[in-house]
Order: structure tokens, then sequence, then C-alpha cells
């Protein structure tokens, strides 16, 4: 499935949000194809990009009082800082409000109107600006709610130009058809046939509800109308090599892959590649559709506040520890779920024990027995099953690359490790050695070297830096020719020596990265449980939560509470705290309650209002005045309040 030219795509990201771990899988994967394709020897083209037209990014843009262009700019800014940061390795950033992409765009809807594929109308429909698509009445959930990401839709009428997308549906069917592997994975084809079986409208391909968009192309005078953001983005794959203006790269079309995510995936495989048999191109041999990522088994989304950051996660496990993590975990066109946990046990299992504890045990054993050297001229001599076994699982490798199965190759990629490490064990270098069998100890050192350096060649569009540094350590470098010469044609390595180096993978063990929602989660159960804790112990002891003893309703009843009126009220002048109120209960006199309300309440505010007084207390003397009641009060951090009837009473009305 070799082909001479690359041309491998990402999609391009919306600028109303910054990168999280879906985009970063996407340009993942895609890296990974370019980065291969790149080491055997093809002519390899990368793009990613950003989509920073319509509706939605408009409002987005407004919301933060910012001007379009200028919040684009700044958003499209991070992603390209970002896969800077990640290494990716594109050959090109688009931009959709690049000006040769405009031009391009312009081009194709002239091309598509000259061929008879472009007609004006009017429109009404169920719009969904979170997903910038129309949804026929019938797709509504509810009747009104969008059907993809469940937002509510608004009913929009307007001019607009249509594709001809309906007259297309028998060429699409033929093509899925006489390309099985157009759509990856094959059961995402299933889905796409089913739906074009269902019958295809035509297509609104302008907009004159907003502006931030494509101007249509001059000649056709329509000031009031730009693109649709699915027509100006999809073909950004062209334009990124020249389409509509100088064609410069234009003979890497057809794309050898488009890289998408599952939710995007009727736009690729239907509407693009209809534009592009409009457009007289080529089709894009692949189109590979991955799954979404969960955590923790649960749905991504802001309100959770359970996104993953792929640079935190780079950050604190390695980069290149999370490429392989995101690709091994999960098949392709499946969903995956992202755990901290699951990432630990494939960086200590899988990179820790079976790939850099080889490279240790190579380290170790050539250089306590051989000063370093390591050679494998006398490999086959002692090891040929060893030798054959391994080649056999090489042997398969590569068509899952192209073929997007890229958990199944990195699966299938461990085996060689396996039949090395068993190696050691079954040979026993250090009783070999013991025994005077030099000869063979040697051998065995360059069976492992040499699985090692194939292992990493292939293993390094997955993990460029480390099997760069285990290629160095096993003396030769990451070429193209040496691609050929060891993986292709089987040589063997030249005698080197090995250099002691630090573990690539040092042990894992604990998590390393601060899950807010979790924390949260696990503090809310510890406060449950304390709060439990103390009910059982206040239940055991007969008081309340706070160490009160419990009363009966007829201890209760000893109080005497009454509603009262201040009918007179003064301050205590040589007193900062007490006022000095005379208070109706509905008795024959009014009561004297002396009260330290007065940091809260001047006597002004007091008299004539209602207060709760506790009417059977013991007279006490405060500051030689006799006190022969209390009011009710609650005082917490912000002062004191008194408590009140909510409605007025008869004064001696009894509370209870
Ligand atoms: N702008 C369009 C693409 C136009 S391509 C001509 C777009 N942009 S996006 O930023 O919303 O999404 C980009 C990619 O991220 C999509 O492939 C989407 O599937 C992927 N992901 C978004 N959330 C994801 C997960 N939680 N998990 C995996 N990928 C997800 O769509």
């Amino acid at each position: 499935m070799s082909c001479k030219k690359s041309y491998i795509t990402t999609p391009i990201y919306y600028v109303n949000d910054v990168a999280h771990i879906g985009h970063a899988y996407t340009t993942i994967i895609a890296d990974t194809l370019a980065r291969y394709a790149r080491l055997i020897g093809e002519d390899t083209y990368f793009l990613t990009g950003t989509d920073e037209h319509g509706q939605k990014i408009e409002e987005s843009a407004k919301i933060r009082g910012r001007e379009p262009q200028e919040y684009a700019d700044e958003i499209s800014g991070k992603f390209r800082d970002l896969w800077d940061e990640f290494d990716i390795s594109y050959d090109k950033f688009i931009r959709t409000t690049d000006v040769d992409h405009k031009k391009g765009v312009q081009k194709a809807f002239s091309v598509m109107h000259k061929n008879g594929d472009v007609y004006k109308d009017t429109y009404q429909g169920h719009y969904c600006i979170s997903c910038e698509t129309f949804f026929p009445e019938l797709q509504l959930v509810d009747g009104e709610f969008c059907p993809d990401c469940g937002k509510s839709t608004s009913v929009v009428e307007e001019e607009s130009y249509f594709f001809k997308l309906s007259a297309y549906e028998d060429r699409l069917l033929k093509w899925y058809e006489e390309n099985p592997n157009c759509i990856l994975p094959k059961s995402k084809r299933n889905e796409v046939i089913r739906f074009v079986e269902g019958g295809l409208n035509d297509l609104s391909i302008t907009r004159t509800s907003f502006d931030w968009g494509v101007k249509l192309p001059s000649e056709f005078n329509e000031p009031k109308h730009v693109m649709y953001v699915w027509l100006d983005a999809l073909m950004n794959y062209i334009t990124a090599l020249g389409y509509g203006t100088d064609d410069k790269n234009m003979d890497y079309w057809p794309a050898r892959v488009h890289l998408i995510g599952k939710d995007i995936l009727r736009f690729h495989a239907i509407y693009w590649p209809a534009f592009l048999m409009s457009l007289d191109l080529p089709l894009p041999k692949h189109i590979g559709a991955h799954g979404w990522w969960t955590r923790n088994g649960e749905k991504m989304s802001k309100s959770k506040g359970n996104v993953v950051n792929p640079k935190e996660v780079a950050d604190a496990y390695g980069l290149e520890n999370f490429r392989y993590f995101m690709l091994r975990e999960v098949p392709f066109g499946g969903d995956g779920d992202f755990s901290q946990r699951a990432l630990m046990d494939r960086i200590n299992s899988d990179l820790g024990n079976d790939l850099g504890n080889l490279l240790n045990r190579l380290i170790g054993m050539s250089g306590k027995y051989f000063e370093g050297r390591v050679e494998s001229e006398l490999v086959s001599k002692y090891y040929q099953a060893e030798l054959d076994e391994v080649q056999t699982y090489m042997d398969k490798l590569e068509p899952f690359i192209f073929e997007l199965q890229l958990h199944r190759f990195l699966e299938e990629l461990w085996r060689p490790l396996t039949v090395a490490n068993r190696a050691i064990d079954k040979y026993q270098p250090w009783t070999m050695i013991k025994e005077g069998k030099t000869e063979e100890t040697m051998a065995l050192n360059g069976l492992i070297a040499t699985i090692l350096a194939k292992v990493s060649l292939m293993l390094h569009a997955v993990m460029p830096k480390t099997t760069t540094i285990i290629i160095e350590a096993l003396g030769f470098e990451v070429t193209t020719e040496n691609f050929e010469k060891y993986i292709r044609n089987n040589e063997i390595l030249s005698p080197f020596t090995i250099t002691k180096r630090d573990p690539l993978f040092p042990r894992i063990e604990e998590e390393l990265l601060v899950d807010a929602r979790l924390e949260a989660i696990k503090k809310e159960k510890e406060e449950a449980e304390a709060k439990k804790a103390k009910l059982k112990e206040a239940k055991k002891n007969g008081t309340t939560t706070e160490g009160v003893a419990l009363i009966g309703i007829d201890q209760f009843f000893q109080t005497s509470l009454k509603i009262g009126t201040v009918v007179q009220a003064e301050e205590v002048v040589k007193s900062k705290k007490l006022l000095l109120l005379q208070v109706d209960i509905g008795e024959e006199y009014n009561r004297q309650v002396v009260a330290g309300i007065k940091e809260w309440y001047s006597a002004e505010d007091i008299l004539n209002t209602q207060v709760c007084v506790v009417a059977n207390l013991k007279p006490a003397k405060l500051m030689g005045m006799k006190s022969e009641g209390m009011l009710l009060a609650a005082k917490d951090a912000d002062g004191l309040c008194l408590i009140r009837p909510e409605k007025p009473k008869t004064n001696g009305t009894p509370i209870s």
C-alpha cells in the first residue's frame, strides 16, 4: 500500500476553545503517520491548522468583547504553540482567514457553479449554531434540540445558494463500494452508506444572517452572502496545496488520509467527496474516523470541569509516554477512557518493564562481560529460531499503520520484545558465561541489540526522541537508509560499544496530576463520612452533633417564651453594649430588659418593634440595673439579629 507521495491531514480546529485531549489525539495520530511515511522514504506533506469563520466563532468573540479576527489570531496562535511544544512535524499550518485560502474557496465556488452544481433559492430550516448545521425537523429532539449536540436550534429563513448534493448519491455509493477502505474503520463506512442510501438533500452553502466568513466571488455580486463554514473549512485540504492560487503543491493531492473524529465523519465522507467530484478532483484515499475520549468513564465537558488538558498530562508524564498511551490504549474508531491509572500502568509495564528494562539488561550484560562491546555476527548461528520468530512479527507490522490500526501495530510490535526478554530468561547469560560459553553470550547480546534496533526503528514515529536515544546507544542513527538496512533487508548490526545511561522510564508510583474534580468528590465524601460519624457519636451520647444534651419536650416547656413589644428604649450611656428596654409582654406591668445589642441596634431602631422574650428567667442585675428577661437573638460572623415574629402578634402570645 505504499505510495510515493503521502499527504496527511488533521481537521482544522475551531478557534472558539483551547486545545483538549481530543484535538491532541487526532494530531498525534496524524503526526505518527507522517513521521512513519517520512522514515520509509515517502515524500510527505502534513497539514494542520485552524477553522476560524462562522457564526459560532463570531459569537464567541462577541461574548468576550473582541473582534473576530483578533480573537481568532489569539486562539489559533495557542494551537500552533501547543503543536510546536508537542513537536508536531506539520509542514503547513493553515488558517481559514489566510488570504490564499479565501481565494481558493472562492475559486472552488466558481468552478462548482460553472459545473452546474450551485443554484440560488431560499432556505427555511432549523439551524444549530454550535454544530454550524441545518437539521430537518424530523431529526430534531423534542422538535427543537440538535440531534448531535443537544443544544437548542433556531429557525432560520434566508436566501441561500445550494449545492446539488442530491445529484451525487449514486456516485458516492459507487465510490464507497469500489473502495472498501476509503472510510476507516470499516464499520463507519457502513454507517455512511446507510445514511446516503436514506437520500441526500441539497446543501445550503451560503449564509446571509452573519458576515464572518469568506465572501462570494465578486462576479456573483452578492455582498450579503458568505460561504457556509463547512464548505470553507473542507476546502482547506486543497487550498493548503495552492488550489486557486499557485497550485504549487497540488501534486500531493489526493490525500493519503484525512484524520478526523467520528463526529465530523458525515462532512468528510459525504460533502467533501461530492465537492471534489464537482471540482473534477480525485478523492482522498482514506478518511479515518477515531472515537471519543472520555474521562474516568464520563463525557468531558467544561461544565463538569473534567476536560483533560493535554499539556498538563504531557508535562506530568512525559510527552512521548502520553503519545504511546493514546495510540496503544484504544482501538482506532472506538471510544477511549483517559485515566491516570491506565496511563501509569502503560508506562510502568509496557515501556518500563518490557522496553526500558531490555535496554538496561543489555547495558548490564555487555558492560559486565564484554566492557560494553556488542557484536551481532554470530546471532544467526545460535539464535536463528528467535530471529525467525521476530521476523514473522516484523513482516506484519506496516499494514497496521496505514490501516490506522495503531493499537494493533503497537501490540504486535511488543512481541519481539517478549522474544528478547524470554531469551534472556531462557539462556541465562550469567550461567553461560560461567560455563565459558563466551561466544553464545556475545551472540545473545547481539540478538537483544538486533531486536531493540528493529523495534526502535518501527517505534520511532510514535516516540521519536526516546527511540533516537536507544538507537544512538546501539551505535547507529535514525535514517531512511538504516530503516531499509535493518528492517527491509534484515542486515545485522555493526559492532558497537554501548554506554551506560539512566533508565528511560523511571517507575511512576502515584498519580501525578491533581484531578480537581476527583479531589472535590473525595472531599465531599470525606465530609459526608465525618458527618455520619458525628451523628453516630451524638446518638450514642444522647447529645446533638455539637455535644449539647438532648432534652424532652416537657423540659422545653419549662422555658416560657413570649412575644412582646419594646415600648421604651434608651442607651446605657456608660456601656458600649447595653440598651435598657421596657417590654410589654401582655402582663399588667412592663418587663425591664437590659439587652447587650447596642452594637447592632440603636434605641430608636428597636423602639415599637416586636421581639421574643424569655419570660421566666430569674431576674439578674447588669451594671446595677435589674433585668427581668432576655431577648431571643442569633449571632454569626456577620453580626447579631433579633428573632421576631413574621407578622405582628398580640403581646404575651406564647411561643412554642
Ligand atoms: N472545525 C471542525 C473541523 C473542520 S475540518 C475541515 C471541527 N473542529 S473541532 O475543533 O470542534 O474538532 C476537531 C476534532 O477534535 C474533531 O475531529 C473532533 O472529533 C475532535 N474531538 C473533539 N472532542 C473530542 C474528544 N473528547 N475525544 C476525541 N476527539 C474529539 O470539528
